[in-house]
């Protein structure tokens, strides 16, 4: 099953929403609505987000508006601007030229899901590994197979995996929701684990690596992703546990120099004070909620591409 294709003349995603209660596919006929499924996170994941860039410059039938608003619908994740890229700059060879661009943006990103698996995979040693990762780096993040979550899935598949620890990813639980589902399906042992749990279960020498995915990495290996990587990476150093980042080339961004510069996107109050439509904090309660945090590059063992391995 595919997270996002293009089908018919539309473009066509799982709602992650709605996930793990029910696994609905949605059918997006024009921009305004791909631009409400990339806000409200019915798509998401950097590498997915490439893939609904590319597709949706086809739907934007070139009206440099609707790209424009497209390109800046989330901004964190380069791969969104990068994928609309891809397709815009075939705009002048007609449609045709710009759905062919953007279904390879999608081959593509399959191709480079199984490459970061294999090559995360012969960079870890031993044999019954016990992985710590946050959010949800899967096939629900990508096309298919996805980033860490690949790595994950092939040392399964080669028997190499002793057991997941997953954080839960507040505030919007990419992890408890979306993560489990996809462990649960391809059969990998796997445990959930509150957010604020991973640095002391480090520290107890239970975790062999951490494996995480990444939204934007700085041309000096400074890694912005899923809020919580940060402290992963300062208990993982502590620990000498290695902490690996695996993402595409096209989630390195040459263009901003250091973590720094990197734009870490507010959600809002609301997803905070409540969880599922539930509140939880006394009413009026104000908050912060950056999504993204910035790992430095020399906390990172290895960033693993579809290319090389990078060591920062
Ligand atoms: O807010 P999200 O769910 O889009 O955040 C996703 C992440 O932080 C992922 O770790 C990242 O995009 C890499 S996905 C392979």
């Amino acid at each position: 099953m595919r997270t996002i294709d293009w089908v018919g003349d539309a473009v066509e995603i799982i709602d992650q929403t709605l996930l793990p209660d029910k696994c609905v596919m949605l059918r997006i006929h024009t921009v305004a609505e791909l631009i409400d499924a990339i806000r409200r996170l019915a798509v998401r994941g950097a590498p997915a987000l490439g893939v609904a860039g590319a597709l949706g410059v086809v739907l934007a039938d070139g009206d440099p508006d609707q790209i424009a608003a497209l390109r800046a619908a989330r901004p964190t994740a380069v791969n969104l601007a990068w994928g609309v890229d891809q397709a815009a700059a075939h705009l002048d060879e007609g449609r045709a030229a710009v759905l062919a661009a953007a279904l390879r943006v999608r081959d593509d990103d399959l191709a480079a899901s199984r490459s970061m698996g294999a090559r995360g995979a012969a960079l870890l040693e031993g044999d019954r590994l016990r992985i710590m990762t946050v959010c949800n780096t899967g096939g629900l993040a990508a096309v298919e197979r996805g980033t860490a979550l690949s790595v994950v899935q092939t040392l399964h598949e080669r028997g190499r995996l002793a057991e997941v620890l997953v954080l839960e990813t507040r505030p919007l639980l990419q992890g408890a929701r979306l993560t489990t589902w996809e462990l649960g399906r391809m059969g990998a042992p796997h445990r959930l684990i509150a957010d604020s749990a991973g640095p002391y279960l480090l520290a107890r020498a239970d975790v062999d690596a951490v494996l995480i995915g990444a939204d934007r990495i700085a041309a000096n290996g400074d890694t912005a992703n899923k809020i919580g990587s940060y402290a992963l990476a300062l208990g993982a150093e502590r620990a000498g546990v290695p902490f690996i980042v695996v993402a595409p080339e096209s989630t390195i961004d040459e263009d901003t120099p250091s973590g720094d510069k990197i734009e870490i996107e507010d959600r809002g109050a609301d997803e905070i004070v409540s969880v599922r439509g539930v509140r939880i904090a006394p009413e009026g309660t104000q908050a912060l909620n950056p999504a993204f945090d910035v790992t430095p590059h020399d906390l990172i063992t290895a960033i693993v591409t579809d290319r090389r391995v990078i060591r920062p």
